[in-house]
């Protein structure tokens, strides 16, 4: 990399990180375990929506062990509107490898700890750096997106392969001494000053060593290509209550979006979507009564939803449960929704 300032760079960046980080809860351990946790929840996540959940889940689950013996729907109970629920998942399988095969210690090595469950490039170097203060790099979107600008790199960072440029960028530039600080500094500066837009520069400690700021374009890197279409889906839901009070509920499939999540039955809109819905699971609908109607936008996914409940007599499929067993299921958000509006 011909890049001058590495020395430079590496200092004015640690510094800044010690003198202006946030006060964050993981940030106070060094604990693998617990970085292990933070990272993953904050794949994909603001945060200030992080914090709560991260500091819930730490008091449930204090330790590898206790993790791994949670049962799914437990776990899953505290994940509940993070959103990406498979990372929870692996999360626990990830876990369980590291008591079955590391004897509990989560491994201070690329090599292994890449083996683990849910654990890609990114994770595994947050973990070695944070945790170990190992030089390894960890590169999402907000590290591409200060190094582009940094060093003036304008590959496309849509394309997957672009993201081997950054890690290489990241190995030459880190400072052994410092890694941790180095690279959470990346990451600080990423959401607090070098911002998608409005970047402000003039706030920026490495700005004298930024080639983008010198060019006096830096909201034009990183360089992304079009982004994949959203696609739109109509579903009813429906709420049905029966005589006793209990309510009709499912399980979403293992695999594929929401795996495993509790939701009221939906159908696809169209012309007879309530007889179908009404077929599907034997019951007979009295009167009927609209709930609410929203859109949920998950990342590349439009729900749209109209809701509806009903007092019905029969059943033959799913399972009808009381307002108490309901509340201890986890729901995806747009059911939360409805059930708060109920309830
Ligand atoms: N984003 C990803 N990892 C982070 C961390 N450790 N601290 C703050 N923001 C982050």
């Amino acid at each position: 990399m011909n890049y001058p300032y590495v020395t430079e760079f590496r200092q004015s960046l640690i510094n800044w990180f010690e003198q202006e980080k946030r006060d964050l809860p993981w940030r106070h351990t060094k604990d693998p375990y617990k970085i292990w946790v933070s990272e993953v929840m904050l794949q994909q996540t603001r945060v200030d929506t992080v914090i709560p959940y991260y500091n819930r889940f730490i008091e449930s689950f204090p330790t590898l062990q206790l993790l791994a013996e949670a049962p799914q729907e437990y776990l899953l109970k505290h994940w509940e509107g993070l959103g990406y629920y498979s990372r929870a998942r692996n999360l626990q399988a990830g876990v369980r490898e590291v008591l079955e095969n590391y004897g509990g210690i989560v491994p201070d090595n690329r090599h292994d700890i890449s083996k683990l469950k849910g654990v890609g490039p990114y994770t595994a170097g947050a973990i070695l750096s944070i945790a170990y203060n190992k030089p390894e790099h960890a590169v999402d979107g907000n590290v591409m997106r200060v190094l582009s600008r940094v060093l003036n790199i304008h590959d496309d960072i849509t394309v997957p392969k672009t993201k081997k440029i950054f890690e290489a960028a990241v190995e030459d530039l880190i400072d052994p001494a410092h890694s941790s600080s180095f690279n959470q500094g990346l990451m600080e500066l990423g959401a607090l000053i070098c911002t998608p837009t409005s970047p402000k520069c003039l706030l920026c400690p490495v700005r004298d060593y930024c080639t983008a700021f010198h060019e006096g374009f830096p909201e034009k890197l990183p360089v992304k290509s079009k982004k994949t279409k959203m696609k739109h889906i109509y579903y009813n839901v429906f709420v049905c209550e029966d005589s006793t009070g209990r309510l009709l509920v499912e399980q979403r499939p293992e695999e594929g979006l929401l795996a495993n999540m509790w939701q009221f039955p939906m159908i696809e809109q169209g012309e007879d979507c309530i007889e179908t819905f009404t077929k599907l699971y034997g019951v007979q609908a009295q009167e009927q009564q609209e709930i609410l109607t929203f859109k949920h936008i998950f990342s590349h996914l439009t729900w749209h939803i109209n809701s509806y409940y009903m007092k019905c007599t029969t059943t033959l499929n799913g399972q009808w449960l009381t307002r108490e067993q309901i509340e201890l299921l986890p729901m995806p958000v747009p059911m939360l929704k409805i059930w708060q509006k109920i309830k």
